[in-house]
């Protein structure tokens, strides 16, 4: 018999955005675009940004304070902590490293776990080595904490519009409300050059924005096909699209997690025999010899298969895309903000008890397609109850950012990309309109070494 702990999971999450914001209707006029083109082809309505006074440490400074506060989490409670993240300020010193501030002065200091990078899959990788370790014989009984967070941001030109910011700690443990499925899911890993980072003085990427659209949607193919394999396999049951009752994906911009669901269902559609597809797919079957390698750019195909899938997005993967629209693609937490969206959409009772697909994906690449069932349990005093209306604050939140003019949203980003590894150097943003409880940049003194401060908290440990 097993002597694992039992429905090991994510117990609590919190997550951190920028009080400020750039509207992506203003940002495609500043940008000589044409109108809709950010809004529609992209499926974006915000942008949060940060000044040159929140940095990678600020931001998971914030968001594991925040859990600590606004969850009665004694630091002696977390036996594991680890940072997701591609945003680099040091080659050597974790974020992780910095995060202990917030236990060293409970004389806390026996914390397992650094960094992970691999671009946006980072959060996915401190994830699964949180779970991990609670499954192990190295488990001593205290939770772990799974922090992801990114500062995104683009040079000027097409991919600009496609940025974001944020942080999304979870906390892990057995006996959760959302249960990591165990032993079913599957992983896609190879060597690509879509998207990089090989200049270590700037902030941003090398992208090649095809490549990177074709490397994700490849991906989504194998770790999708393997992971149905591997239900087949492990639990002897047949998976399609009607498995799952959400469907949630790593959303550089919403229009491709549009484009992810219907890859799901044509993956539905090409691995059944030619004899089923006349029945369950018959408006379809012009494409019985449609090969997934050659569909990528396929405008008849991704049409036809956008326009089936329509009502299957709208119910189960729309309502995890709030956050990405509003905020944008956070990188390492996009996916979990994804998870966030849709818990803030639901009601608890229509939680309890489904099945949550998740797709990871960070470039490079590696991608992971997992799954994750929500608990039966969904009385009063649940912990699904108790995890969901932590987050009740996140709408009204999003509507308090501040909104920037896209002038000022391009000088912010010029002046953090003169600044990012400056030394000494002192931030000069305005601290004016940050949310209770920000952790922020005071100074980068001549050795490099990064101080913080933190606006003070509300009596009911948050905004
Ligand atoms: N109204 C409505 N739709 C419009 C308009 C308009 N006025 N103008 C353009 N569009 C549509 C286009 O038809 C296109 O739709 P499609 O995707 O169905 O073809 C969409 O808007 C985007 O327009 P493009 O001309 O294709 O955009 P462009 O090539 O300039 O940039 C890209 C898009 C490549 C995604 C760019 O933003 C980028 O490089 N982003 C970063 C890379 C990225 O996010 N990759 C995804 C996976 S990797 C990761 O997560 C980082």
């Amino acid at each position: 018999m097993s002597s694992w702990p039992e429905d090991v999971g994510i117990l609590a999450l919190e997550i951190v955005f920028p009080s400020q914001y750039v509207d992506q209707t203003e940002l495609e006029q500043f940008d000589g675009v044409s109108a809709g083109k950010y809004t529609i082809g992209l499926g974006q309505q915000k942008m949060g940004f940060c000044s040159d006074r929140e940095d990678i440490n600020s931001l998971c400074l914030t968001v594991v304070q925040k859990l600590l506060e606004r969850h009665n989490i004694k630091p002696s409670e977390i036996g594991r902590l680890e940072v997701g993240t591609e945003t680099i300020i040091d080659k050597s010193k974790s974020v992780k490293t910095v995060l202990m501030q917030l236990f060293e002065p409970y004389g806390v200091t026996d914390i397992e776990g650094i960094d992970t990078t691999n671009a946006c899959y980072g959060g996915t990788a401190a994830l699964f080595n949180s779970i991990a370790w609670v499954e192990s014989s190295a488990w001593n009984g205290r939770f772990a904490l799974a922090v992801a967070g990114d500062i995104a941001v683009y040079a000027k030109g097409a991919a600009r519009p496609t940025g974001g910011v944020g942080a999304i700690a979870m906390l892990v443990g057995p006996n959760a409300p959302l249960i990591f499925d165990r032993g079913i899911r599957a992983t896609y890993v190879r060597h690509t050059y879509d998207f990089y980072k090989p200049d270590l003085t700037s902030e941003y990427p090398v992208v090649d924005g095809k490549l990177s659209i074709q490397c994700y949607l490849n991906a989504l193919d194998q770790c999708y096909q393997q992971y149905c394999k591997n239900v087949s396999k492990k639990l002897n049951s047949e998976v399609d699209i009607s498995s799952f009752d959400a469907v949630i994906f790593h959303s550089p911009y919403g229009k491709l997690v549009q484009k992810s669901l219907a890859r799901l269902v044509l993956n539905d559609y090409v691995r059944t025999t030619k004899e089923q597809r006349t029945q369950k797919f018959s408006e379809l079957i012009k494409f019985n010899n449609i090969k997934l390698e050659d569909s990528y750019f396929d405008r008849d195909v991704e049409k036809a298969f956008l326009n089936y899938s329509k009502e299957i997005f709208d119910k189960k993967t729309s309502p995890s895309l709030l956050i990405a629209s509003q905020v944008g693609n956070m990188y390492t937490p996009s996916l979990y903000g994804g998870l966030v969206s849709l818990l803030i959409n639901k009601k608890v009772s229509e939680l309890a008890g489904k099945k949550i697909a998740m797709f990871s994906y960070g470039s490079g690449l590696a991608a992971s397609f997992f799954s994750i069932t929500v608990t039966h349990n969904c009385g009063p005093s649940s912990p699904l109850q108790k995890l969901v209306s932590n987050l009740s604050y996140i709408k009204p939140l999003l509507e308090q950012r501040q909104k920037i003019e896209p002038q000022k949203f391009e000088s912010t980003l010029e002046l953090r990309q003169k600044t990012c590894h400056s030394a000494p150097y002192e931030p000069n943003g305005s601290i004016e309109n940050f949310f209770p409880g920000t952790y922020y940049l005071t100074k980068i003194d001549e050795q490099h070494r990064r101080f913080y401060d933190r606006i003070p908290v509300l009596t009911n440990g948050h905004v």
